[in-house]
């Protein structure tokens, strides 16, 4: 349990300006809702709690490691599990050693820590959305999946030799949260067989989309998320985590491989920057929140309650006509800012004026997914209302809705911003901003 402050309009006013008008300066005890992210912002439960208590801080060999790698196991089912801090500590060690100058890595939708540590190792990370992707407004059930005749023509074009490993992102975070179907991984591991490159998954929010795909695809309606989970990972030859999210835990995260000789080189050069492979720049304490965390992730009720809940916030807004990402995503609601505001071009980033509009309003903290973030890769400017794990209740999300659609009711009045700085990769964690006069 945690006190929410209120601010006035006056404070967020110079708050913002003392931020460059960039949320993530802004600080989090100046915010009442917070809905930067879904990571790492889990409440962890009871279990986890206690779990906590039994964390065994040795060195090399700590059973908090064992019980870790068990649980990953149990649902992820590969051979090697190499603990890291956070989920980019993986995509950087993955990369590195599977990667170099050259090389192309084709994936749904790369996130923004993917896409950087890819073309770090020297690679060209590819998005191949499905076209369905791009049209916020177009209903379809699994919008996360990959182009696969786009996949073909990429290999194709490339040469596999150029094709180091083909990523999919469960479910996809830049293009609003959307699943990826078991028919879709299935295919995907299908080309990639027939040209001999290994598949990845990108898990972070595997268990919701294990959820997904047993509401919405044949033949899964009555199997629970584990068994759907363990069916996802089956098709792939090894996976990145962040354990900030479907992990329930405040940090963590790992790397799979059922690869030996990968894994001895993974573990080489984990040791150089994340720490020994029993640990991998965790505490025991923090293993044993993550093992008990992925099992909480894939429990019926939760999800239930997870997917209901986030679709309440995208239901009651898109009835008043806001427009949104649709269907509602698993851990976020994603605003469509270019039709929110229309009146403001693509330069002026619309969805980061609309992120300002909705903290001044009403102090909720949002994130634009968008022209800021990704830059020329971007399709659409988004905002992403992400929902923390077990951290707010009905009255909360109502009160966003409140928030929302007395901003919409003053939409033509939103100003467009100006880039004042921008640092020269993931740039929207440091960019500072100007607003523009009024349109
Ligand atoms: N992959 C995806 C799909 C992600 O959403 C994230 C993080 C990562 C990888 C990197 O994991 O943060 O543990 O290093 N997404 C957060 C977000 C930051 O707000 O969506 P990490």
């Amino acid at each position: 349990m945690e006190p929410i402050r209120t601010t006035t309009r006056e404070e967020r006013q110079s708050l913002l300006e003392a931020a460059g008008y960039n949320l993530f300066a802004v600080p989090a005890e100046a915010i009442l809702i917070d809905l930067l992210t879904d990571s790492g912002t889990a409440a962890m439960s009871t279990a986890q709690w206690a779990a906590v208590m039994r964390g065994d801080e040795s060195y090399a060999g700590s059973p908090s490691f064992t019980r870790f790698r068990e649980s990953v196991q149990a649902i992820f089912g590969f051979r090697h599990v190499i603990p890291t801090h956070q989920g980019r500590a993986a995509e950087r060690i993955l990369f590195t050693v599977m990667c170099k100058r050259g090389d192309v890595v084709p994936n749904n939708a790369h996130f923004d820590t993917t896409r950087a540590n890819c073309e770090f190792a020297g690679a060209e990370a590819v998005d191949l959305p499905v076209p369905e992707a791009a049209q916020p407004a177009l209903v379809h059930p699994f919008k996360g999946n990959m182009d696969v005749a786009g996949l073909e023509r990429l290999i194709a074009e490339a040469g596999p030799a150029r094709v180091p490993l083909v990523m999919l992102t469960i479910t996809n975070n830049s293009g609003g949260g959307q699943p990826v179907s078991m028919e879709n991984i299935r295919a995907v591991r299908a080309v990639c067989g027939k040209h001999g490159i290994p598949l990845y998954l990108d898990a972070c929010r595997f268990a919701e989309n294990a959820h997904f795909i047993r509401l919405r695809e044949p033949g899964y309606a009555n199997r629970p998320a584990r068994q759907i989970a363990r069916e996802m990972f089956s098709h792939a030859d090894g996976c990145t985590m962040s354990a900030k999210k479907d992990g329930m835990a405040n940090i963590g995260g790992f790397l799979c491989t059922n690869d030996d000789a990968l894994a001895q080189q993974e573990k080489n050069l984990l040791i150089l920057t994340e720490g020994f492979p029993t640990y991998g720049g965790l505490s025991g304490r923090d293993l044993e929140a993550i093992a008990v965390g992925l099992n909480e992730a894939l429990e019926e009720d939760y999800l239930n309650y997870r997917i209901a809940s986030t679709a309440y916030l995208g239901n009651h807004i898109a009835r008043a006509g806001v427009p949104i990402v649709q269907p509602p995503g698993g851990h976020a609601i994603y605003i469509d800012a270019r039709a929110f505001l229309p009146h403001l071009p693509i330069e002026q980033f619309p969805g980061v004026a609309l992120a300002i509009e909705l903290y001044l309003e009403g102090g909720i903290r949002s994130c634009e997914i968008g022209t800021l973030m990704l830059g020329r890769h971007a399709k659409m400017d988004l905002v992403r209302l992400a929902i923390p794990r077990r951290v707010y209740t009905q009255s909360h999300i109502d009160y966003v809705v409140e928030i929302i659609l007395g901003v919409f009711a003053h939409r033509e009045g939103i100003r467009g911003v100006e880039l004042t700085y921008e640092a020269p990769f993931l740039r929207h964690f440091t960019a500072r901003f100007r607003r523009l006069e009024a349109p």
